[in-house]
């Protein structure tokens, strides 16, 4: 299996930016160890703090490439109706996940224009969430 991990703004700064909500784990870090972990299945990891950029993304990996697509959008979840519509549109079936419970913070947090279209949603399980969703395929 083929699974690529697709993190959106400031999820590069895991590990230093707010640790009490988001770990004090670099995302390198806890990616070498879900990759020895789960070695059976090939994982890729691609970051940007671009919105174009994250929806180019989605494109090259949603028709054929990967088994599955593994998006924390971060703060464009919210946001983008860019990101929803690359998501509705590619074929590849996606997991949104998040590393904090959206839903036990600021209002603006519960809103997802992911959800709607992808296969499920992890949501509060600290980085664990993303090892739920390689889980899920
Ligand atoms: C996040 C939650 C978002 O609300 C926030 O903007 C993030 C990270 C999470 O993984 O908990 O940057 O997606």
């Amino acid at each position: 299996k083929k699974i690529i991990i697709i993190n959106g703004p400031n999820l590069n700064l895991l590990g230093k930016r707010e640790p009490n909500i988001y770990g004090s784990l670099t995302f390198n870090e806890f990616f070498e160890q879900i990759q020895s972990k789960y070695s059976e299945i090939t994982l890729e990891h691609y970051q940007s703090n671009v919105e174009g950029e994250l929806i180019n993304k989605l494109h090259k990996a949603g028709f054929g490439a990967y088994d599955g697509i593994i998006l924390n959008a971060a703060a464009y979840t919210h946001t983008s109706v860019g990101i929803g519509d690359a998501v509705a549109a590619i074929e590849t079936p996606v997991v949104e996940v998040h590393i904090s419970n959206t839903f036990d913070r600021e209002e603006f947090r519960h809103k997802s224009y992911v959800s709607p279209n992808a296969k499920g949603v992890i949501v509060g399980f600290g980085l664990q969430s993303y090892e739920l969703a390689i889980q899920s395929f």
